[in-house]
């Protein structure tokens, strides 16, 4: 468990205290190591992590991070310090991002009641974020920067594969984002090995340039199912797609090992939020939701689907909503909220078994 920084250190003991009776009740129990790492420790330490912080966190099942930055340390210091460093040396080549709206909550579309239910299946380790390229000529006049985007065939092959994998498994629309009119090198490659991916397995895949996508995404969002995008395209896809299911605050992400040689980890999409972070007011149901991927990854898929269950029936009931919804309710009443949907619903299940 690495809280991190800013609303982290909220919403996920949150997260932490919904899993403690969702496990009891299904009958296991979860073992935590709490890692104090984030920006206080680079602070007090000079490093985000410890140099062996991969090291200790490669004997757990599955790592649950809440939020990473904060204002007073670089951004590229911070996540490049911790967050990056994890999905890289783990190999947590899927960054799966379920977009889906949930009943009781309007949203920007909310007027016109699309049908939101897709999933991005984000390239997580290479791409767009590389370390590849320099400054050059600091502080003169002829200063230049040069970042290169870095993709691989094997790392364009996987991802794709996933994502027919999941796309298989659900509609079976596959959409991947490109760019292949204005970037001349890797997209047209991205494309290629795309194509070539979706061919071999017999599966018929749309290729969308990103901004004609980003539109469609909110004027047609209800034609999505599965799509697959680099690590930037990916990114800036899965807030969009959050903000249209109508918070930030409200999406999951699992970054995945699909080969489990190392743990996979389980964060919401948003970041620490400073803004906020300390009022006790951040919405968690992003942590929550990613708690429960995290328990069907563990392999108890019925607790996941409790701990879910309890959220969305909080937001479709119990008009308990934080601030960013339109609420008034903080971290903690809402968490109890959801707390009492666990309890009714066990409630619910003993009387049907007394009844039998
Ligand atoms: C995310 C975040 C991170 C990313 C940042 C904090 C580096 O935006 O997980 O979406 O871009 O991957
Ligand atoms: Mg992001």
């Amino acid at each position: 468990v690495i809280a991190g920084d800013g609303i982290g250190r909220e919403i996920l003991p949150a997260a932490t205290h919904l899993l403690d009776s969702v496990s009891t009740h299904h009958g296991f129990k979860l073992r935590y190591q709490r890692y104090p790492w984030g920006c206080d420790y680079y602070k007090e330490v000079g490093s985000m992590m410890p140099a062996d912080g991969l090291g200790q966190l490669a004997a757990s099942d599955a790592i649950l991070l809440g939020a990473v930055g904060a204002p007073d340390v670089p951004d590229h210091i911070s996540l490049w310090g911790l967050l990056i460093p994890i999905r890289r040396g783990f190999e947590q080549y899927v960054n799966l991002r379920p977009v889906r709206r949930l009943e009781g909550v309007g949203g920007p579309l909310a007027a016109r009641g699309d049908a939101i239910d897709f999933v991005i299946v984000r390239e997580n380790c290479e791409g767009e974020y590389s370390q590849v390229g320099g400054r050059m000529y600091s502080g003169t006049d002829q200063e230049v920067a040069v970042q290169s985007a870095l993709f691989s065939r094997l790392g364009i092959k996987r991802i794709v594969d996933y994502a027919v994998d999941l796309a298989q498994s659900r509609r079976g629309g596959l959409v991947s984002a490109t760019k292949s009119n204005g970037i001349f090198h890797s997209m047209p490659f991205w494309d290629e090995v795309c194509r070539e991916t979706c061919a071999a397995r017999g599966m018929e895949v749309s290729l969308r340039h990103v901004d004609a996508l980003a539109a469609d995404l909110v004027l047609r969002p209800a034609n999505f199912d599965v799509i697959v995008a680099s690590n930037l395209f990916g990114d800036i896809l899965s807030d969009l797609g959050a903000a249209l299911t109508g918070s930030i605050g409200l999406a999951p992400s699992a970054n995945l090992n699909p080969s489990g040689a190392h743990p996979s980890m389980f964060e919401p999409i948003h970041g620490s939020a400073p803004d906020i972070a300390g009022r006790g007011i951040a919405n968690p149901t992003g942590q929550i939701w990613a708690a429960s991927m995290m328990l069907d990854h563990l392999g108890e898929p019925e607790a996941g689907e409790e701990l879910l269950g309890a959220v969305e029936a909080t937001l479709a009931e119990s008009g308990v909503r934080t601030p960013d919804l339109g609420g008034t309710a903080s971290t903690a009443e809402y968490v109890k909220a959801v707390e009492e949907r666990l309890h009714e619903r066990r409630r619910g299940e003993s009387h049907q078994r007394q009844a039998q």
